[in-house]
């Protein structure tokens, strides 16, 4: 296979309340808003090369509408649909705004995804160009503005399986897995198309709601941005859910937080950069740090919350054992643990 997938380029979010999300972005995140089409609003990081890398759209719950990746060339693509086709898999072709001709189809734990060549660079006016050849745009004056968009977590039932397809599929490198120190059960993997630890992850879900997404996270340059970033949440009354610390897997610094229809924003920076093609995933436990790389805390429990919310765990079912049922309702309970 040659390579089909560079990056993750955009990212679509449903929110009950369009203007409270957009205006949090704006205004706690660090993002611009770049146009409003239809109900959808979009929105882009300063560094980010095209025209937008976030759409809320309206919705009655927080969600993600939908993961865009852009194909390594306009046969790529081709290849990639013959691919995805070819795995018993329909999608569809469709216009995106300001990218044109893509290819979405939903993924056999229920995630959208669009793949495209097509796309538009984004064009600064001249008061927000950067006197730098390479930015699409000036630093953001914004105290901690994330770079970029970086990567989405999902959720779905089974890990290893969902990471085997991506990577059979699309080529997705498998990066590393964790599995649980007490059981067999494979709770988290990262993915990636190029060369960061990661720029799909996968979380284990206990519900079966298909196609949820755990986070998305954004790019920040330094660790020191990342820091302010926190101070400035902080000071400003959004309470940070977990961090800032450092993940085992990928190295990454981290922080988490929600925006105001509940989903939840990580910022990451640092993490190492890994060219090899034929890495062998390694398996974690959770505690050797695979999330805390300190193994000094635990994740709390909310951020097994997926979205859109499930009331029902399918662990609760009859005939799970206890300790699997608790590994699938709180599958970091143990991660960080040292
Ligand atoms: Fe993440």
């Amino acid at each position: 296979m040659s390579k089909l997938l560079s990056h993750l380029s955009y990212i679509a979010v449903t929110s009950p309340d369009v203007e409270a999300s957009v205006r949090f972005y704006e205004e706690r995140v660090g993002l611009t808003v770049t146009d409003r089409v239809d109900g959808a609003v979009y929105l882009r990081c300063w560094g980010d090369y095209y025209a937008y890398s976030v759409i809320v759209l309206p919705g009655d719950q927080p969600s993600m509408s939908t993961m865009a990746w852009r194909t390594a060339s306009p046969a790529a693509l081709d290849e990639a649909v013959a691919r995805i086709e070819a795995a018993g898999v329909q999608g569809e072709w469709v216009e995106v705004h300001k990218i044109g001709r893509a290819y979405r189809f939903t993924g056999p734990w229920g995630h959208s995804m669009t793949l495209h060549w097509d796309v538009t660079r984004h064009q600064s006016e001249p008061a927000a160009a950067s006197i730098y050849p390479d930015r699409p745009a000036k630093r953001s004056s914004f105290a901690g503005a994330p770079r970029q968009l970086d990567h989405v977590t999902i959720a779905c039932t089974d890990v290893d399986a969902f990471a085997k397809w991506y990577n059979d599929v699309l080529g997705f490198r498998i990066m590393a897995r964790t599995v649980l120190d007490e059981a067999p059960i494979s709770v988290f993997s990262v993915l990636t198309t190029n060369e960061k630890s990661h720029d799909l992850g996968v979380v284990l879900d206990g519900a079966k709601v298909p196609g949820r997404i755990n986070h998305y996270a954004f790019w920040v340059d330094t660790r020191e941005e990342l820091l302010i970033a926190a101070d400035t949440l902080m000071e400003n009354g959004v309470p940070i859910e977990y961090g800032p610390s450092i993940h085992g897997i990928g190295e990454q610094n981290f922080l988490y937080y929600r925006e105001p229809s509940t989903l939840r924003i990580e910022l990451n920076t640092g993490g190492y950069r890994n060219y090899v093609p034929d890495w062998e995933p390694n398996t974690w436990k959770p505690s050797q740090g695979s999330n805390n790389f300190y193994r000094n805390g635990s994740m709390p429990m909310s951020l097994t919350e997926s979205f859109p919310p499930a009331d029902a765990p399918s662990a609760t079912e009859e005939g799970v054992p206890d300790e699997i049922k608790d590994a699938l309702l709180n599958p970091y309970a143990k991660q960080g643990r040292g």
